[in-house]
């Protein structure tokens, strides 16, 4: 089983030198942020997938973390960008994506979104009906133009004994288009000269097993069979990956990056539409690249005894390592700034700077000689953490790069006038 591990000369960088230093002029709490560790894992997931099929794609998916060193490395690393909404469209254009290298998928979008991004070349992928009377029009403005779109298909994932397993352990999911409303809309496209270049089956699910991939890929191959889709450029099978777990994650029995890639191009290699048509496989991974590429460094502020219940205060939040509050611990390190020769073990929960209760950042977790000054890190947070950390009570925190020994500031910590400058005050 492949193991996905912060690296050794990383681990040796977050060193308490390097953390003092950073505290000096920036203060804390702060983000860690490891470039090199996501080049290696997008290269290693593309290449999973090319060592069996040699037309691959791989669509970053913004929504997973934008910070924009992040999302240009992934332009340089050869990836396509996958946004759901128009901002996100337009963050990747800033960035400088190709408005072909990106992929246009999200239940919102509107007409002028829509028009745009077929003006400009983007694979579109449309989600329901509404979408489709746009996109009639936009055809009725331009009929000698050959346009061409993509579909998102509705899902349903289902274990073998039948249960669901899509995310949230919801029976039905909302996304795509449903087989009988294909039925009218493909006709409806078809009719209309309008060409389907994508059919996109992203459903993420809460197992993220290899099972889920061959019905996804199954259904889109029913799809493009029972409607005699000749013209299908994308193959896209969407993200839910398992992958980039930080060390200290138990990865035992879970898919690697290679197992993703022999089971899915293996049972899609069987199929004769498939290798007569030769479309591009398109992988959208957010999590299960991302994730094991920063950690965030909090600082001890208070060890708190309240009728024998130990409480280790510090000054980062749950909002800025799990905002979801899942109720895991991620993996953690404690660096003690005088750890003396004292031995003693505490067991505590670790909780946030926020008058919420709920603010525990790490529960019942074993710490050794804890005390006010030394810090916390927390591993394993790059995914749905930035995009999803509310300015609540405190401001949102720096990141630093760390490369081949380097620090650099990436983004600096929300100043007050970041916050005000959108009221009218
Ligand atoms: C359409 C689409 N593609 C890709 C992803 C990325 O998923 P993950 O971060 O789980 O890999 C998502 C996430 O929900 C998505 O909605």
């Amino acid at each position: 089983m492949q193991q996905w591990k912060i690296s050794k000369e990383t681990t040796k960088m977050i060193a308490l030198g390097l953390i003092k230093r950073i505290e000096v002029d920036y203060g804390t709490p702060f983000y860690l942020m490891y470039p090199n560790i996501f080049r290696e894992n997008v290269r290693a997931f593309k290449g999973a997938f090319e060592k069996y099929y040699d037309k691959v794609l791989v669509g970053y998916s913004f929504k997973t973390n934008y910070v924009p060193a992040i999302s240009g490395l992934a332009r340089e690393e050869g990836c396509y960008a996958e946004v759901v909404s128009s901002m996100e469209y337009k963050m990747a254009s800033r960035i400088g994506f190709d408005a072909k290298k990106i992929i246009f998928n999200g239940p919102v979008k509107t007409t002028e979104d829509i028009f745009f991004a077929l003006n400009e070349g983007s694979i579109v992928n449309l989600d329901s009906q509404y979408e489709v009377d746009s996109l009639l029009s936009y055809k009725k403005q331009n009929p000698s133009k050959e346009v061409k779109i993509g579909l998102r298909i509705n899902i349903q994932l289902n274990d073998p004994n039948g249960k669901s397993v899509i995310q949230a352990g919801l029976k039905i999911g909302r996304f795509g288009f449903s087989s009988q409303h294909l039925e009218e809309v493909i006709p409806l496209l078809k009719e209309n000269n309008i060409t389907i270049n994508s059919l996109h089956g992203h459903t993420s699910s809460s197992d993220r097993s290899i099972e889920n991939y061959l019905i996804i890929a199954g259904e889109l191959l029913r799809v493009a069979k029972r409607f005699s889709l000749s013209n299908v450029e994308y193959f896209n099978i969407g993200g839910g990956f398992f992958g980039a777990a930080a060390e200290g994650i138990d990865v035992e029995g879970k898919p690697s990056y290679s197992d993703y890639a022999s089971s899915i191009t293996s049972f899609l290699c069987d199929d004769e539409w498939f290798i007569k048509q030769k479309p591009t496989i398109v992988i959208e991974p957010g999590v299960s690249v991302v994730a094991n590429v920063f950690s965030f460094v909090t600082k001890i502020y208070q060890h708190k005894t309240v009728r024998d219940k130990h409480f280790i205060i510090v000054d980062g939040s749950v909002f800025d390592v799990k905002p979801s509050m899942h109720k895991y611990n991620l993996p953690f390190s404690l660096l003690n700034v005088d750890a003396g020769t004292e031995t003693r073990k505490i067991t505590t929960d670790v909780v946030g700077s926020t008058c919420m209760e709920k603010d525990i950042i790490l529960s019942q977790v074993e710490l050794t000689a804890p005390k006010k000054g030394d810090y916390i890190i927390l591993h394993g947070v790059g995914a749905y953490t930035h995009v999803l950390t509310p300015t609540f009570i405190n401001y949102v925190s720096p990141i630093f790069a760390l490369e081949n020994a380097n620090i650099r500031l990436i983004r600096r910590r929300q100043s007050l006038n970041d916050i005000f400058n959108l009221f009218d005050v």
